[in-house]
């Protein structure tokens, strides 16, 4: 037997046997995995639909322009006011494209810091966009929770070009209507980045950045539950301008920074979308948020310290040094007990992100597994077990 196919066997039984509450990670169903394997990765396609570098993309074409429709369906944009490209091949790149398409390098931008629960790209020194812009950082406050006044004052001091909102490790609801107003009051341009919380927008469990924001990012693969790929929807003018924002998000993406589209995960991304749209989406949705409260109320009780002290989304940081544990040997602990998480910086976290103070958790991918909050209780039950009596 292929090595290669022995290894994915052993993974494949490890993903079967652990409880994975990696709130990035989810569990794709059959028909994504079968597009994801499917003969549209034979196929070059550099370009955009009607406009192929490569000949034999009638069908190619067919798929992109549906995944597109569907793509905005699912997010509720109307494609008269917004476009979509399903392009990028991750997260990492869309970020990267958005501000391409609006900014010039060292133009100013306000992101989430990275120790607050924004993700590397939204301009931390290690990642090229914090080398390429000007960046200035909000958090949150004492109690683990944006500050919208607090964004304001330091959006009207730094007059960012452009805000994100959106973050990787932020436990609550995020309010794109406040970040729009903030943005109107500076001039600045709003993108968010919902790679996180996509699937809970789809499902209509949290607050939609459309119409707020002028770009939204996503990747695909999260709560989203789709392959790992990224999404950018824009605006096609902003500020009343000529400049058609689509367009230029295109050009940046296809041939700015990327060659040929991975047209079979854009297959899956489509596959995904209609499982979105789905009736049972939504009750996916929802069953992921209820789980991560019942887990955070399980965990609180057992005595864990939660960040902002619960979650209303799918995720759940939580400090591990008032049980006098570091986040790294908590994880490995865990992880020995059949229980995956990722060790993560908290809020003023004065430790480096290779060994932080604080562990992440998240439902996505036990709710696809079909858990219900009974089960929180018996996971919580767990990971106190593992790490209480323990310490
Ligand atoms: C908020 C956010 N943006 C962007 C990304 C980057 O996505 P990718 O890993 O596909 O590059 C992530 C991934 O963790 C994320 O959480």
């Amino acid at each position: 037997m292929s090595k290669v196919i022995e290894i994915l066997r052993k993974e494949e039984k490890r993903q079967k046997t652990v409880i994975n509450l990696i709130p990035s990670e989810n569990y794709v169903s059959k028909n994504v995995l079968r597009a994801l394997g499917s003969v549209f990765t034979n196929k070059y396609a550099e370009g955009k639909s009607g406009f192929r570098y490569y000949s034999g993309n009638k069908f190619t074409d067919e798929l992109e322009d549906y995944v597109k429709e569907l793509g905005l369906k699912v997010f509720g944009a109307s494609s008269k006011e917004y476009g979509i490209n399903v392009q990028p091949y991750s997260g990492s790149i869309a970020n990267l494209a958005a501000y391409l398409s609006v900014l010039k390098s060292g133009d100013k931008i306000l992101a989430m810091s990275l120790e607050h629960g924004g993700h590397l790209t939204h301009g931390h020194k290690v990642s090229m966009t914090g080398q390429l812009f000007s960046f200035s950082h909000y958090g949150v406050n004492t109690k683990g929770f944006i500050d919208y006044k607090d964004i304001l004052k330091i959006a009207k001091k730094f007059r960012p070009k452009l805000i994100v909102a959106g973050a990787t490790a932020y436990p609550r609801e995020i309010n794109f209507k406040k970040f729009r107003e903030i943005a109107d009051e500076v001039g600045a341009l709003l993108m968010a980045d919902v790679s996180h919380i996509a699937g809970l927008i789809v499902g209509g469990v949290h607050l939609s950045p459309i119409p707020y924001a002028d770009i939204v990012t996503s990747t695909t693969h999260k709560t989203l539950r789709g392959p790992r790929g990224a999404i950018i929807i824009s605006k096609h003018q902003i500020q009343k301008s000529k400049f058609n924002l689509t367009e230029s998000i295109d050009k940046t993406v296809f041939p700015g920074l990327q060659g040929g589209p991975q047209m079979h995960t854009i297959a899956a991304m489509g596959v995904a979308f209609e499982e979105a749209l789905q009736p049972s989406f939504k009750k996916y949705a929802n069953q992921v948020v209820k789980n991560a409260k019942k887990l955070a109320e399980e965990l609180k009780r057992a005595g864990f310290k939660l960040i902002s002290g619960g979650t209303d989304n799918h995720l759940i940081l939580v400090d591990v040094t008032s049980l006098g544990l570091l986040g790294k040997e908590a994880a490995d602990r865990l992880e020995a007990n059949g229980i995956i998480v990722n060790k993560n910086s908290i809020p003023f976290d004065t430790r480096k992100p290779w060994d932080p103070s604080g562990i992440r958790l998240g439902t996505p991918a036990v709710t696809t597994q079909g858990m219900k909050e009974e089960d929180m209780v018996e996971i919580a039950k767990r990971i106190a077990e593992t790490l209480i009596s323990k310490s």
